[in-house]
């Protein structure tokens, strides 16, 4: 039997197709610097693409909520540029080679000015944010970043640690990845003018969103096909990483397989992925991801439950259905 067609994001967002002309137009216009290397590595994973699910989610949000002003569209570029500096600053600390079907910036040009490249986006979005000219969006997004950076050095904490269970997986996940998606939904509810009950609730669809994206992230670092993915997969098990399937597979495997998976944890042992795998898949590892991220992008859903209906919010609950389906 044929499986069902995969949702296609760029259908998907469709109804912000100008919007998201507008985001690539300020993304350009404000990528610009004096200095040549920081030009040129913006440009190098800017070009990329990506799949710009951040900045959908505030346009999403922001046209869902009836705001008709063009804010979302600054406000959107901000979150890409916290994005990218996330990831250029993230792709040197896991040795990544491999992003957006391109070679990583850390690769090309060093992981010096690549890092202070990933600082020079930080700081951009930053002043950008000031332009929005309200208290709300900058308290939203400096609480976020600061977030993200201890989501990320927690997840360093965690590295080579087999007794990381799942409540401290998620713990990580959601600060380095859902409080962005989450900061993305609320900032399109600010454009909105939307009150602050309001903006929780969009909140609370962001950040479900953002737990079910990431954990599907780290399924797809074992399941991917790298020509699809266009990243470098398997970088997770080579670092001694514990996120889910291998957290799950510790837990219900037999005692033979515990000790591969403790052991490949300890010492990042990328030589032994093919029994990894085989023990992720027999303990039902993968399925239980998949139900986990499943779950997340219904609370997702749900939490739509009083935005009037419309493009936008049948897009929103689209990009929750895709969170999980997706292959990239
Ligand atoms: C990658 O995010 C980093 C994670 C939080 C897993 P995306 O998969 O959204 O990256 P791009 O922007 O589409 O390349
Ligand atoms: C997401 O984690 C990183 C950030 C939130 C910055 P990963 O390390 O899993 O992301 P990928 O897989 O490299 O895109
Ligand atoms: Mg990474
Ligand atoms: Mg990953």
């Amino acid at each position: 039997m044929l499986a069902p067609p995969r949702t296609d994001l760029k259908s998907l967002l469709a109804p912000i197709a100008s919007d998201m002309a507008q985001v690539d137009a300020v993304i350009r216009q404000r990528l610009s610097s004096e200095v040549v290397l920081i030009n040129r590595i913006g440009e190098h994973i800017i070009a990329a693409g990506g799949k710009r699910m951040r900045p959908a989610v505030v346009l999403l949000t922001g046209r869902a909520l009836g705001c008709a002003t063009a804010e979302p569209a600054l406000l959107a570029a901000v979150v890409e540029f916290i994005h990218t500096a996330t990831l250029l600053h993230d792709d040197v600390v896991d040795g990544a080679d491999r992003r957006r079907g391109l070679a990583t910036a850390n690769h090309v040009f060093g992981n010096p000015g690549t890092v202070l490249s990933g600082d020079f986006l930080y700081s951009r979005a930053f002043q950008m944010m000031v332009d929005a000219g309200r208290m709300s969006v900058m308290r939203v997004l400096a609480d976020c970043t600061n977030a993200i950076a201890q989501g990320e050095v927690l997840q360093l904490m965690h590295i080579g640690d087999p007794e990381v269970g799942e409540e401290r997986y998620l713990r990580v996940i959601e600060l380095k990845t859902a409080r962005l998606f989450q900061a993305a939904a609320q900032l399109g509810a600010i454009a909105a003018d939307a009150d602050e009950p309001r903006q929780a609730r969009i909140a609370r669809y962001g950040y479900a969103l953002g737990m079910a994206f990431q954990i599907v992230d780290d399924l797809l670092d074992y399941t991917a096909a790298p020509e699809v993915s266009g990243k470098s997969l398997g970088t997770d098990l080579a670092e001694g990483k514990p996120t889910l399937p291998l957290i799950h597979a510790m837990k219900h495997g037999n005692a033979a397989q515990t000790a591969l998976i403790q052991d490949a944890i300890r010492a990042g042992r990328a030589d032994r992925m093919r029994e990894v795998l085989a023990a992720v898949e027999s303990t039902g590892a993968i399925a239980y991801s998949a139900a986990l991220a499943k779950r997340y992008a219904q609370d997702a859903i749900s939490a739509l439950g009083e935005v009037p209906d419309s493009p936008h919010k049948h897009a929103l609950i689209g990009l929750a259905r895709f969170a999980v389906e997706r292959a990239h």
